[in-house]
């Protein structure tokens, strides 16, 4: 596999989905693959199918592997899983992986992925300033750019307006639950896109997820500071993102460790210290 290509994967509450992307575009460069979440969604059974959904592609060693989770992942672990079997919490997701993929892999928040991908090849791309991303699905994920830097594990789907958790009433889906029609939701919608505008004052506001499809029937309908667009990248932001994610951070790896080689190259300086 060439060094233009790398393999993300997107880990969904109902679907595995995994593809080799174009670094230089950000498409697709084999068709994507997905297979169901194993039920109940615990860790070993998640790794399993994550690992057949990277081997599928025979990924080279050399080539950077991304993996997008829906929870908070620090340094490798996974620290929340709202919408997942709960043994997660504290599962080191990147050495799971490597121990059933036998390839090393880069793991991250599936917001984060989903609007780094955005900004580099999607509906912010390449934009300077604020950029609020966020998904509306079972749970409502965030991700926060600012001049192109990403700020990890944000969860603002998770702060509490009115007295409850945002996300249960207004994710994607909180408008079947709850039973509301498009106007109902939009109500909720307003409420929670007011509060962010309140506490970031993003430039750019985007939203992915499933119902981004249908963004004419309320992205329209919300009145907001920030202009608020539908995603771009749609359902494939988390596999792309995931990918070039992965590739940059293999990079600064590998820079970091030429440099550090170097280093220890160096002779020591014969200048007596003062
Ligand atoms: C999780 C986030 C995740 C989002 C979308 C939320 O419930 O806490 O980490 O990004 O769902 O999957």
């Amino acid at each position: 596999m060439s060094k233009k290509i790398a393999v993300g994967v997107d880990i969904g509450g109902t679907g595995i989905k995994s593809a080799p992307v174009n670094l230089k575009n950000g498409k697709f460069a084999e068709e994507r693959y997905r297979i169901p979440t194993p039920q109940p969604s615990t860790p070993d059974a998640i790794a399993r199918t994550v690992a057949k959904c990277i081997t599928r592609f025979e990924p080279s060693a050399d080539t950077a592997v991304g993996v997008a989770f829906p929870g908070v992942i620090q340094h490798g672990v996974v620290k929340t899983a709202a919408n997942l079997d709960e043994s997660w919490i504290g599962v080191n997701l990147r050495e799971l992986i490597r121990q059933h993929a036998g390839h090393d892999v880069f793991v991250m928040n599936d917001a984060d992925a989903a609007g780094f991908g955005e900004h580099r090849y999607g509906a912010a791309h390449g934009a300077d300033g604020v950029i609020l991303m966020t998904t509306l699905g079972t749970g409502i994920g965030s991700a926060l750019i600012a001049d192109g830097e990403l700020v990890p594990n944000t969860e603002f789907g998770h702060t509490i307006i009115d007295g409850e958790i945002a996300e249960h009433w207004a994710a994607e889906s909180a408008r079947t639950r709850l039973d509301l029609d498009w106007d109902g939701w939009i109500v909720n919608l307003q409420r929670f896109y007011d509060e962010m505008e309140k506490l970031l004052w993003p430039d750019l506001i985007i939203v992915g997820g499933g119902v981004s499809k249908s963004h004419h029937m309320f992205l329209p309908k919300l009145n907001l500071r920030a202009p608020i667009i539908p995603a771009e990248l749609r359902n494939g932001a988390g596999i792309v993102g995931a990918a070039s994610w992965a590739a940059a951070a293999a990079k600064r790896a590998d820079k970091r460790e030429k440099a550090s080689a170097k280093d220890a190259q160096k002779k020591p300086s014969k200048k007596p210290k003062k």
